[in-house]
């Protein structure tokens, strides 16, 4: 079976086809603000402008034409609008066109999916942490659970916002990262934990207010050894709870080897594995929506056009799970 995804959730156009045995091709454009943070038209405008281009590539790379694939996937929510809509327009027509079936995923069911295809997790308890979520993700009983969150803001979206701050473009995660790297001096900050839930929002103000006073690499270095204990303290917890032996860490910010290095550290502590996809995994892309596409036709369900339409604000706990 092989089947092409699209994912447009938010400033990451992707385009992937995916085998049963490998991922066929990966494709992506990302929108870059000239400044700010992600204005949703111009985030759609971006891929509307490279949607053929990147479909053109992903067929070429996968040696496949679109007209023989067995599914069109596309990331139906989640995520920005606008942005929604670009993936699910392009993946409607391409489906009617050459009538194949067409399903719509849960993007943050994806990285998950993905993240247990490119690497040995087998049920992992899900640290998933980007620019738009930061959740604690955990299969049970037919159905995933979100076992802790963010209360305001995601832990990228933090990152990107101090960056900003500090004069960096948009992604601001690897120059925090960077900065950090510079020193190991850190000031006190809050620590905004509670059971299985944190907070980034109050976290960042207080680093912002900073600046000036602080040197900026020490107040990068602050700021990630605070929201990272803060989220690896809350994903031990949930872990323990659940009697789980294996996290997998997913999202944007995973590719940020402070947090791994952190997770990996609370792992052994627990005789717990730690899991971390590829970074091209890591972040948005087609594949991951090709790939939880596929398992989802092959578990038989398939998306009408009447029931394509976006949905801003699906969260994982929501879908239906008929493919494990
Ligand atoms: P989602 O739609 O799942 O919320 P997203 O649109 O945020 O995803 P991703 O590519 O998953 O897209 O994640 C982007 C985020 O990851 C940005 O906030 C960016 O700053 C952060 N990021 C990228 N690399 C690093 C890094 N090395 N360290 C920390 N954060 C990083
Ligand atoms: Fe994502």
């Amino acid at each position: 079976m092989n089947v092409l995804g699209i994912e447009s959730t938010a400033h990451t156009l992707g385009v992937g086809i995916v085998s049963e045995e490998e991922v066929l091709a990966n494709q992506k454009s990302m929108f870059e603000p000239e400044e700010g943070g992600i204005h949703p038209r111009k985030a759609a405008e971006h891929h509307y402008q490279h949607a053929l281009e990147l479909l053109n590539n992903a067929e070429q790379e996968a040696k496949i034409d679109i007209e023989d694939l067995d599914g069109i996937a596309f990331a139906q929510g989640p995520g920005i609008p606008q942005c929604l809509d670009v993936g699910a327009v392009i993946a409607r027509s391409l489906s009617k066109k050459h009538d194949i079936p067409l399903i719509g995923v849960n993007h943050c069911l994806a990285h998950i999916s993905i993240g247990t295809r490119t690497t040995e997790a087998e049920n992992p308890t899900t640290l998933y942490v980007s620019g738009g979520n930061s959740q604690i993700i955990d299969f049970r009983k037919g159905f995933y659970r979100i076992v802790g969150e963010t209360q305001d803001i995601a832990l990228g979206n933090a990152l990107d916002k101090l960056a900003r701050k500090l004069g960096y473009p948009h992604p601001g995660g690897p120059e925090i990262e960077r900065l950090a790297e510079e020193t190991d001096e850190i000031v006190e900050l809050s620590y905004p934990v509670k059971g299985m839930d944190f907070s980034f929002s109050g976290l960042a103000t207080e680093a912002q207010r900073k600046i000036g006073d602080v040197d900026d690499n020490v107040l990068a270095n602050s700021f990630q050894e605070h929201a990272y204990a803060v989220t690896v303290e809350a994903l031990e917890r949930a872990m323990s709870q659940e009697s789980s032996t294996e996290a997998l860490l997913t999202g944007g910010v995973a590719m940020n080897s402070r947090l791994r290095e952190m997770v990996e550290d609370m792992c052994e502590q627990r005789d717990a594995k730690a899991y971390f996809p590829p970074p091209e995994y890591c972040m948005d892309n087609g594949a991951m929506i090709a790939h939880q596409g596929m398992l989802e036709l092959k578990a038989g369900k398939e998306t009408s056009i009447e029931d394509s339409s976006k949905k801003p604000n699906w969260r994982p706990d929501e879908v239906e799970v008929e493919w494990i």
